[in-house]
């Protein structure tokens, strides 16, 4: 999740790129690709990669049929269903804007949301149990 957080940000920063040189280069950057630099870079970078270091880094309860803490096929699902939503979005967010009409268009961006809700359902229950208080820690007085 990590590692795919840093490819958006170069993507979501690409085209950010294109659209604030939109008058020098061919093309119409900030009309086809506002709301989707915005996705690529909220969703992709900002969102994923908070979701992969709480996988990282929150206190896991270990069990032996869940040895890092949590069901790895499950959260790798919320893996696919965020990224696969999010190139979906990419691809069918500024298709009209370019011009390209098609009655697809529509199922294609409910398709992603799905995926995106489905991730997230996910990401909220496998993280809820692990947001737990630490135990505190008490200084040994005696050895001082
Ligand atoms: C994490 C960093 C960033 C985030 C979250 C972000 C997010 C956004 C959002 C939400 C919009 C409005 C989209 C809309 O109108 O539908 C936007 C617009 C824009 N962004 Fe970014 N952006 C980021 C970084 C960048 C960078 C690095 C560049 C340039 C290299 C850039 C260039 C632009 C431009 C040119 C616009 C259009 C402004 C306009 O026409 O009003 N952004 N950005």
């Amino acid at each position: 999740m990590v590692r795919a957080a840093l490819i958006w940000l170069a993507i979501g920063f690409t085209f950010g790129g294109l659209m604030l040189a939109d008058a020098s280069v061919p093309g119409n950057w900030r009309a086809w690709f506002a709301p989707t630099h915005g996705h690529v870079l909220f969703v992709g970078w900002f969102l994923q990669f908070a979701v992969g270091v709480a996988y990282w880094l929150l206190p896991r309860k270990r069990t032996d049929i869940a040895p890092l803490g949590y069901n790895e096929r499950t959260a790798f699902l919320s893996f696919i269903f965020l990224n696969i939503g999010l190139v979906i979005r990419v691809v069918a967010e500024p298709a009209p804007r370019i011009g390209y009409m098609s009655s697809g268009i529509d199922e294609m961006l409910i398709v992603s949301a799905i995926a995106h809700v489905g991730a997230i359902g996910i990401v909220v229950v496998q993280l809820w149990g692990r947001v737990t208080p630490r135990p505190v820690r008490r200084k040994n007085r005696e050895s001082t």
